[in-house]
């Protein structure tokens, strides 16, 4: 017999939870969006990533015996009229693996059963809202039963801690959704810029919009189930907005736009950032900004490798980023001092306030630990110097073949007194998708350049 995928996690999952142990994972709770019209259901990403189910009201119960049980929507004819089809119960064993299967509505009376003579109870802590509170009525109504000689878990335990472990490294079927998702997503990229500059050319009243609208056409085209996350489409100042929408602004002639924007594939996410010029030609000031961004991303993704730390890129970038504030006349040398001094004192905090990337996995800012689990205790401290806060270190994740990580350095400029005018209201990141691999990484974003000259290229034709 072979195992799914699906299958062969939860048998690993199975493996940490003690022989006695045992794990409840709920999909997510829909959620109404405005009357009777919920917003677009997506599932939870711990349990699509345990059954590979998308329906909604549905449960996993896994055992420290390696057996799983599904509780999930019943058939319902009437039901199935309006919705749409459920698997339902009586043909789960045999799509899913599992090895019992329940209607959601068995779920009250089953999980007391289910959980007696259980030492510990694994569940995902402070993500399921009411959770907590289910969970502990089915415990009471066990020690309702001691008497009769009930035996009640006398341990809960964050399941999260173990499955973002698993989820951090991504094997080969994740990696081969991601990368077909980065794809997709890096081809709206390209769509949305020879947008702006045909319609420019045309002399049509371009708006932020019409690139999204370009953005979504092609991800569903593709087959993307929905936007990873809301997309940026960000014309000239708004760039330097960090979580600004795609609105209903102008896209100018003369002026840069930003886009963050990836697709969803099968519950996989993809995350990438361009910022080129409306009309298809960088000037001068927009050129210089955008190359000192582009080089800040290349020296964190020549510090992206198996056995890095997770900051190394952060560290890179930052260093690019700072000494080019200085060679620009961003930053004053005579107020800030050295380059070193613009990095202990974080000056360029003024221009790059946030960090150069995340995990990318299931969902955009991925789950798993950013501190090396083995490095723990290796506490230090320092004084942070712009707001004297005391900040506690702690050694950073060992970067390892199979995680995800996005690249993403950017650089914005408000106006403020000292800044060249010439720069004002330019915000510019540059962000790609990185696979790590043993001696450097994946870039798997790619399929839309990052070369100044290439941007204004594609946008000719
Ligand atoms: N699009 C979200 C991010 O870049 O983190
Ligand atoms: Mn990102
Ligand atoms: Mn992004």
């Amino acid at each position: 017999m072979t195992y799914s995928i699906h299958q062969q996690r939860r048998a690993q999952l199975a493996r940490q939870l003690g022989a006695q142990g045992i794990a409840i994972v709920p999909t997510a709770l829909e959620h109404p969006r405005n009357r009777d019209s919920d917003y677009l259901y997506r599932h939870d990403s711990y349990f699509y990533y345990l059954s590979g189910f998308t329906e909604p009201q549905a449960w996993l119960v896994i055992t420290g015996d390696g057996k799983t049980t599904l509780f999930c929507q019943p058939k319902d004819l009437e039901r199935e009229i309006w919705d749409g089809y459920r698997l339902g119960p009586a043909d789960a064993p045999q799509r899913l693996g599992v090895d019992a299967a329940f209607s959601v509505t068995e779920l009250d009376a089953q999980l007391p059963r289910l959980l007696d003579g259980r030492d510990v109870v694994w569940y995902p802590f402070g993500t399921h809202k009411g959770l907590e509170t289910r969970i502990d009525g089915w415990l009471t109504g066990l020690r309702a039963r001691v008497r009769f000689g009930a035996l009640v878990p006398g341990q809960q335990s964050d399941l999260c801690s173990l499955l973002d472990e698993m989820r951090l490294v991504k094997d080969a079927t994740e990696l081969a959704t991601m990368r077909r998702a980065a794809q997709i997503s890096a081809g709206a990229h390209i769509r949305a810029m020879q947008l702006s500059a045909r319609m420019l050319r045309e002399g049509k009243d371009v708006r932020e919009y019409h690139l999204d609208a370009e953005l979504l056409h092609e991800f569903r085209r593709h087959g993307s189930q929905y936007p990873a996350y809301g997309s940026i489409v960000a014309a000239g100042a708004n760039a330097c907005v960090l979580h600004y929408r795609a609105d209903t602004a102008p896209i100018r002639d003369g002026e840069l736009v930003l886009i963050d924007a990836g697709c969803e594939l099968d519950g996989y996410a993809s995350d990438i950032t361009r910022t080129f010029p409306a009309n298809g030609r960088f000037t001068g000031p927009q050129r210089a900004l955008y190359e000192l961004v582009l080089a800040s991303q290349e020296a964190a993704v020549a510090a992206t490798r198996g056995g890095a730390r997770f900051t190394d890129p952060h560290e890179a970038s930052v260093q690019v980023l700072a000494q080019g504030m200085l060679d620009l006349g961003l930053l004053d040398a005579n107020k800030v001092g050295t380059l070193e001094d613009v990095i202990d004192k974080r000056a360029y905090f003024q221009f790059y306030m946030h960090r150069t990337g995340h995990w990318l996995g299931m969902d955009v800012h991925d789950c798993g630990a950013y501190l090396e689990p083995g490095e723990l205790g290796q506490v230090s401290s320092r004084k942070d110097a712009l707001t004297g806060e005391t900040i506690v270190n702690r050694p950073a994740r060992i970067l390892r073949p199979g995680m995800v990580l996005t690249i993403e350095p950017g650089i914005y400029v408000r106006p403020a007194e000292g800044v060249p005018e010439q720069f004002h209201n330019i915000g510019i990141r540059i962000e790609d998708d990185a696979v790590v691999t043993a001696d450097g990484c994946e870039l798997i974003s790619r399929g839309v350049p990052v070369g100044a000259s290439e941007i204004e290229a594609l946008m000719r034709d």
